[in-house]
């Protein structure tokens, strides 16, 4: 049976365990405890491990989800063997850095797992595209390997993106409760518009500008609040801030 361990067991790791079947052995390392021994309780392939060293020693392929401020103290107090595969999650830790902390493994891979792998929905952009990597994040939906590793930076920026746009929403639907909508019911309609036409834009062959054209009338009121709203110029500045940040600029 193929097994996986992870190293840190936090959101991200919760939502990829959900997302495997039980056809793989999961081990996990003890932190968070509450979320590894619910997982455990959960699915009768995953095991909580003693401590970090653990995990590495039972299984080959090991995902690091810590967060960025303590991989390097976590790595380096780990042995780990050539053969392993380390698929990092940690967003702007390098692999030249990974490389160095998880030596002598040499099979280092950065990923960017979403959410969305609880439901085998994460497309998750991974490099370099090691077929062990492939393998794991085909199994909670599917993979794709940019150019280099300076163009994964690019999908990682694009992911910081998320809470904006929810948070429009959110003020979309403040806004409708201020207007007489109780706020149970404007939260319901917003989530239930802006699921469908996500469904719609994950369905939509064409181009993403095209899409957008296809939701406004020349002179509507769709076209009338882009065009208040909206500012390019200051979104693209934003994400070449993030991307500055993820490559350490
Ligand atoms: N969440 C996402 O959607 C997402 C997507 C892509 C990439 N990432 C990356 O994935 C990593 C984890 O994100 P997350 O959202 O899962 O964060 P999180 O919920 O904070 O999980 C991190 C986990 O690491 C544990 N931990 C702390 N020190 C540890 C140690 N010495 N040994 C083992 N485990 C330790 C923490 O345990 P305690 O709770 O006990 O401190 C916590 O459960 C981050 O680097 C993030 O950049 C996250």
């Amino acid at each position: 049976m193929q097994s996986y361990g992870f190293v840190g067991t936090g959101e991200l790791t919760a939502a990829i365990v959900e997302g495997l079947n039980e056809d793989v052995a999961v081990f996990l390392s003890p932190r968070n405890h509450d979320i590894a021994h619910d997982l455990a309780e959960r699915f009768p392939t995953v095991e909580v491990c003693r401590d970090n060293q653990d995990v590495l020693d039972r299984a080959n392929t090991v995902v690091v989800a810590v967060r960025p401020q303590v991989v390097r103290t976590v790595l380096t107090e780990l042995t780990f063997r050539p053969e392993h595969v380390v698929v990092s999650a940690v967003a702007g830790t390098t692999l030249a850095q990974l490389r160095e902390w998880a030596a002598p493994a040499h099979r280092i891979i950065r990923s960017i797992p979403l959410p969305t792998a609880s439901r085998r929905a994460s497309r998750t952009a991974l490099y370099p595209g090691d077929p062990a990597a492939r393998e794991l994040f085909d199994r909670v939906g599917d993979v794709v390997v940019p150019a280099d590793e300076a163009t994964l930076a690019t999908f990682s920026a694009a992911t910081a993106t998320f809470s904006a746009h929810l948070a429009q929403l959110a003020a979309v639907a403040g806004w409708m409760a201020d207007h007489g909508v109780t706020a149970e019911d404007a939260d319901a309609y917003i989530a239930h518009v802006f699921g469908e036409l996500g469904r719609t834009l994950a369905g939509h062959g064409g181009t993403l500008g095209e899409l957008a054209r296809k939701h406004e009338t020349p002179g509507g009121i769709n076209e009338q609040f882009r065009t208040t709203t909206q500012n390019d110029d200051r979104t693209r500045q934003a994400l070449d801030e993030v991307l500055a940040r993820l490559t350490n600029q």
